[in-house]
């Protein structure tokens, strides 16, 4: 077992609450068999972080989604600009596409920077892992603010509606 920062260990907390939150509303879309498992992994990653190292089932249930979460990401890449929906920079929650763009790009980089943190060496003198490690709890600490805060700005602030 690694050991790992409160910063990483609080931020991977709330990923993978997110992450359950949208793997929960994902059983009425028509193709939840895409998502929901997208979603329920990338929880699952992240509520056991630390379990992650090479000889691990959880670092193969992380790799598989982080493919699935590209594959799906430029899915949806692909069906808005054929249909010429939102647009690849839109932040437009109201569009479906857009939901589901933010959705696996967000298990994507979280999928990386775990797998990424899961690779950094302990330091053996201080039993503890190396300060670059730094780097990727602040890119997660980054994540989550943008993963809580869009849907707040837009929903809360802006009172944007969902269109299905
Ligand atoms: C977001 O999309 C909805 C539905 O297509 C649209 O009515 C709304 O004007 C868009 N909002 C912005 C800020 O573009």
């Amino acid at each position: 077992m690694k050991s790992s920062t409160k910063l990483h260990s609080l931020c991977s907390v709330l990923m993978a609450s997110l992450f359950a939150y949208s793997a929960s509303v994902q059983l009425n879309d028509p193709d939840w068999y895409f998502w929901f498992p997208l979603y329920a992994c990338a929880c699952v990653v992240n509520m056991v972080n630390w379990a992650i190292s090479s000889t691990t089932t959880i670092m193969h249930v992380a790799r598989v989604s982080l493919l699935l979460g590209l594959f799906l990401f430029i899915k949806v890449v692909i069906e808005d600009f054929v249909n010429e929906i939102a647009g690849f920079w839109s932040l437009n929650l109201s569009e479906r596409v857009v939901r589901e763009k933010i959705g696996s790009g967000l298990v994507v980089i979280s999928l990386i920077l775990q797998l990424e943190a899961s690779l950094v060496p302990e330091d053996p003198m201080r039993k503890k892992k190396r300060d670059s490690t730094k780097f990727f709890d602040y890119g997660m600490a980054i994540l989550v603010g943008f993963s809580f805060g869009l849907p707040f700005v837009f929903f809360v602030v802006q009172q944007g509606e969902m269109k299905f």
